[in-house]
């Protein structure tokens, strides 16, 4: 212990009213960077895997890395979650290796691309969650289209969660977490220009409508990388060439935070925090060769994002607040739900 159940995670931040980051890894720095950072400000984790990070680092390895972790640090509530599984047959493999936590990402067909129509969506993720609440393992499922609104980068405004269909699919599926769309998408090349709150990029009404037919929700925000300035302007001063980009402001965070969201997913800013480092070490150090020096501190930038994000999110401070559930307390829980 403790691996515990992601849902444990989440009712214990809507108990308080904050919200806890998702962080993916793809291999140990990143895994040490979101651990070790946890420890300093005492936050609960929440570890996530991609499909594409199960296939970079083969999973036995992953797994392991995941495995260490927990190892490392006993008293750190860890939930191991699946990002984005788009089948039954890889959240079973998720599940087989011991994942705490999977994602049925019903909302786009098995390709990851095309919209899946809703009776569908209920129906395999129904599925997933049959599996896997009688083992403790908890479920987020997805509604609506990642995309921005108006950037023309996304899929436009009718792609997004529609409030009134929330209420049906939570019920119907029993999903512990859904993933809402508002306006946000995976990358680095979220919005071209400057988020404020009197331009309308993110769809937070959204957010206040689900939190208001559904109270008891916990909604997850994707996409949800900040993108920082100096990240892009230290990566394209040493050779890079990223073009004017911006992400999600913490202020909307914050505020998708105050109206229900209990988890929000960031990837992208570690890896740019990692591309920054590595691209101004290898400029000023050419004589270098050891990847220890240049990985140590692509590892430290890491620890300083996620730090900031547990503090910014309301997570810091709460490692230590409750007392973990084992999956097998999680069985009976759902036994009586
Ligand atoms: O959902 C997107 C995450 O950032 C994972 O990305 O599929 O490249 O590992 P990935
Ligand atoms: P970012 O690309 O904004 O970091 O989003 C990550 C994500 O949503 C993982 O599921
Ligand atoms: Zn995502």
């Amino acid at each position: 212990m403790p691996l515990v159940s992601m849902r444990q995670i989440l009712d214990e931040a809507a108990k308080k009213g904050y919200g806890v980051p998702h962080f993916n890894v793809n291999n140990m720095e990143q895994s040490q960077a979101i651990m070790s950072g946890a420890e300093e400000v005492e936050s609960p984790v929440i570890m996530a895997a991609s499909k594409g990070a199960l296939e970079y680092s083969d999973i036995i390895f992953l797994r392991n890395i995941m495995n260490a972790c927990i190892e490392k640090y006993p008293k750190i509530p860890i939930a191991l979650h699946l990002d984005h599984g788009t089948s039954v047959e890889i959240c079973q493999t998720a599940i087989d290796l011991g994942f705490s936590s999977v994602m049925m990402d019903g909302s786009l067909q098995k390709d990851g691309k095309t919209p899946r129509d809703f009776d569908s969506n209920i129906e395999i993720t129904r599925k997933v969650v049959n599996i896997a609440h009688p083992l403790g393992i908890t479920v987020e499922g997805e509604l609506g289209c990642l995309g921005g609104i108006e950037d023309g980068i996304g899929s436009g405004r009718e792609k997004l969660t529609d409030p009134g269909q929330v209420k049906e699919f939570v019920e119907k599926t029993k999903v512990d977490a859904l993933a809402v769309a508002i306006g946000t998408s995976h990358g680095a090349y979220k919005f071209k220009i400057k988020p404020s709150p009197d331009k309308n990029l993110l769809a937070m009404d959204i957010i206040r409508k689900i939190h208001e037919l559904c109270p008891d929700l916990h909604m997850v925000m994707h996409g949800s990388s900040s993108v920082p300035q100096e990240l892009i302007a230290q990566i394209n001063k040493y050779g890079g060439a990223i073009p004017e980009t911006y992400g999600v402001p913490l202020w909307a965070i914050q505020e998708g935070i105050k109206a229900g969201v209990r988890k929000v997913n960031v990837d992208t800013d570690l890896r740019l925090a990692v591309t920054a480092t590595i691209r101004k070490f290898m400029k000023e150090n050419p004589e270098q060769f050891d990847p220890r020096k240049y990985l140590g501190l692509s590892r430290d930038a890491m620890k300083k994002i996620v730090m900031e994000r547990y503090t910014k999110f309301g997570s810091a401070g709460h490692a230590f607040d409750y007392e973990p559930m084992s999956l097998n307390d999680m069985k009976k829980f759902y036994e009586n739900d």
